[in-house]
């Protein structure tokens, strides 16, 4: 498959995207109060927004308006802005919200560039940094060029048998999405080594990627959850879909290496794991 972006242009759009996670990492790490307050709620009252959200957002925004002014903006706490040169930008200022609340370290900025119409059904990630400012680990890819961590490059690991795969997963806000959340998770765990719930679904992608986990599923993302991380696992070797032949997304985001992946798709689809049944 030809790029859909020139070898330039992919050089700049990781430029880019590792210049402004950065920069929203040194922000988060030098301005996190001992006592971070909640600032607003989302879709449920759990569903927890901060002041540093909103600020790394805005500072995406702003950095995004003087490097690459012409191109369109999907984030997770500002909305949409439109473009004119076909990349989106799709930003998460920290995926994890809850974690950095907590103080807990697993939270991260997450950064994708993409081609294409502004659906992620249809769109191509091209390019795409998370960055975890509580220990520093860069995760950079571009398309068909692989996956870093910190500038070394990543694969997935090859676990031999599902009863040996260390799986990932997530749960979403509202408690209906929970109930059958929990009602999958529970037919899961007998078949697989162990379950983790990290809480970043971008850091749960760059950790497929790099073999800290095998596999990684859940359900609800939002495309600025999916988008970065969604690359960095592909370029390591990933699949990473949906069920039924559906693309990744917000019914479903299955990833990890083909054969293992293929088997977690089988097992999923048997629960309807992509209803909140
Ligand atoms: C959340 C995290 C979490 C996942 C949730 C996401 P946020 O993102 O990625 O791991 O389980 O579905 O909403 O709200 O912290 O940006």
């Amino acid at each position: 498959m030809s790029s859909p972006v020139s070898d330039a242009l992919l050089d700049e759009l990781v430029d880019v995207a590792r210049t402004i996670a950065l920069e929203s990492g040194a922000m988060i790490r030098s301005g996190r109060p001992d006592d971070v307050e909640v600032a607003g709620t989302k879709s449920s009252a759990q569903d927890v927004v901060t002041a540093m959200d909103l600020a790394v957002e805005a500072h995406l925004r702003a950095r995004l308006a003087e490097l690459r002014p012409d191109d369109a903006i999907l984030g997770e706490e500002g909305g949409s802005s439109e473009g004119t040169s076909g990349v989106t930008w799709v930003v998460d200022p920290i995926d994890g919200t809850v974690n950095y609340l907590y103080g807990l370290p697993s939270y991260s900025v997450s950064v994708a560039a993409v081609v294409g119409p502004p659906d992620p059904a249809v769109w191509t990630v091209v390019a795409a940094c998370v960055h975890a400012p509580a220990d520093g680990r860069t995760f950079v890819a571009a398309l068909g060029r692989g996956a870093t961590l910190d500038g070394v490059p990543i694969r997935v690991r090859n676990a031999t048998s599902l009863l040996d795969s260390l799986v990932g997963t997530g749960f979403g806000y509202r408690v209906e999405r929970r109930v059958a959340q929990a009602r999958v998770v529970a037919e899961v765990i007998p078949l697989v080594r162990d379950i983790r719930r990290i809480g970043s679904a971008a850091l749960d992608l760059c950790t497929v990627a790099s073999g800290g986990l095998d596999l990684y599923y859940e359900r609800g993302l939002s495309p600025w959850d999916l988008a970065a991380g969604q690359l960095v696992a592909t370029e390591a070797g990933a699949l990473v879909t949906g069920l039924n032949g559906a693309p990744p997304g917000t019914e479903m985001t299955v990833a990890g290496p083909p054969d293992r992946h293929a088997e977690l798709v089988a097992i999923l689809s048997r629960l309807r794991a992509d209803t909140d049944e």
